[in-house]
């Protein structure tokens, strides 16, 4: 409660603009809620990607992506549903050129929005971004020269280190966050990140890696050999329960950090994941997240057939994904199960939307 009043109080003038994109994306998040429909559309705007992270379920070698014009369309669309949040990723979204356009239509359908980015672009395309993105999510799995090797791009950490703590100075800087995926392969590495989260001042997410996705036939698991055993999940739950009482900037919610130490498979949530969250792929495929070989349907094809996001939302394949994903308990990332607690109104959860624009 008490970090829901802070947001009340005035805000320096210099961050008026995050304090503007927090109250808006509450004020849509609510509206939303009320009406049963997502608040987020979750895009990957490409699926091109300059990383080889061994642990990546998205990069495509084929490099599929969604033109310009199907994209501000798309952004258009969500506005008029009434979505608030847009979040980019993919692949990597900084390989995109025309970004700085796509962030102008993002902004002309009054989308707030988060870019999830390896940042190894970052300094190069900061001018063109800048003042266009409310948050901006860094992903680290580790720190220093470890962190370039899981990455496969030699000197990246010392880049982010030297460009990311300077960008707090700048009156139009995003809310700056990391992102640390646990894996066999970084063991050990949230006390690393832990560290460097505190000596830039960030917000710093972490989640269990996934291993597959649903499809048709079930749960296609394809990386299950690089994930943590769930033993050592358990410990970094509580590794991270106690970092964070020691005031490092970890974001996950008290009750995610609890579930995953007493459950580290993750299995006791229910899931409304797609009531929130309308996830487009890089073909542009609108994601049945129960069926990932079967799209719900493409934008070119809605486009094309002069349809809106309340055809999609109509669909019954649409209503049934939503009802059968209470059911699924597949994700194991605070996204899905800290969004589902949003759903279900969780106050902790309502607290952190707060955070996550104003700080
Ligand atoms: C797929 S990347 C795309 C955006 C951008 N290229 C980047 O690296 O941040 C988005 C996030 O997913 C994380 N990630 C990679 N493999 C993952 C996995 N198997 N499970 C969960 N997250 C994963 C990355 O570390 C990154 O933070």
């Amino acid at each position: 409660m008490k970090q829901m009043l802070d947001f009340l109080r005035p805000a320096p003038p210099t961050f008026g603009h995050r304090v503007r994109a927090g109250a808006r994306l509450l004020s849509g998040m609510g509206r939303a809620r009320l009406r049963g429909r997502p608040f987020m559309l979750s895009h990957l705007v490409t699926s091109r990607c300059n990383a080889c992270c061994p642990t990546c379920l998205w990069r495509d070698p084929d490099g599929r992506e969604l033109a310009a014009d199907d994209i501000r369309w798309l952004y258009h669309q969500a506005g008029a549903a009434g979505i608030v949040h847009l979040v980019m990723w993919g692949g990597e979204p900084l390989l995109r050129t025309d970004l700085p356009e796509l962030l102008e239509a993002a902004q002309q359908a009054g989308l707030v929005v988060t870019l999830i980015s390896n940042g190894h672009l970052l300094r190069q395309r900061w001018p063109e971004i800048r003042g266009r993105v409310d948050a901006l999510i860094v992903s680290l799995d580790d720190a220093g020269t470890a962190h370039d090797r899981q990455r496969g791009l030699p000197g990246l950490f010392a880049d982010l280190d030297d460009f990311v703590p300077g960008l707090r100075s700048d009156p139009l800087r995003p809310k700056l966050l990391v992102n640390t995926v646990l894996s066999r392969l970084n063991r050990g590495a949230l006390r690393r990140v832990a560290e460097v989260a505190r000596a830039w001042r960030v917000g710093l997410y972490f989640c269990p890696m996934e291993t597959g996705r649903m499809e048709t036939g079930g749960f296609a698991e394809s990386l299950g050999h690089l994930s943590l055993p769930l033993s050592e999940l358990r410990e970094a739950a509580r590794l991270a329960r106690l970092l964070k009482r020691s005031g490092y900037p970890i974001m996950a919610t008290d009750a995610y950090l609890e579930l995953l130490a007493a459950d580290p498979d993750l299995t006791a949530y229910t899931c409304r994941a797609p009531r929130a969250i309308l996830t487009t792929e890089a073909d542009g495929s609108f994601r049945d997240c129960l069926r990932r070989d079967r799209s719900l349907a493409t934008v070119p094809q809605m486009r094309a057939a002069g349809q809106t996001l309340d055809t999609l939302f109509a669909r019954p394949r649409y209503r049934a994904m939503l009802a059968e994903a209470e059911h699924c308990t597949a994700c194991n990332n605070p996204d899905v199960i800290e969004i589902s607690w949003l759903w279900d109104l969780e106050l902790q959860m309502l607290e952190r939307a707060v955070g996550l624009v104003v700080s």
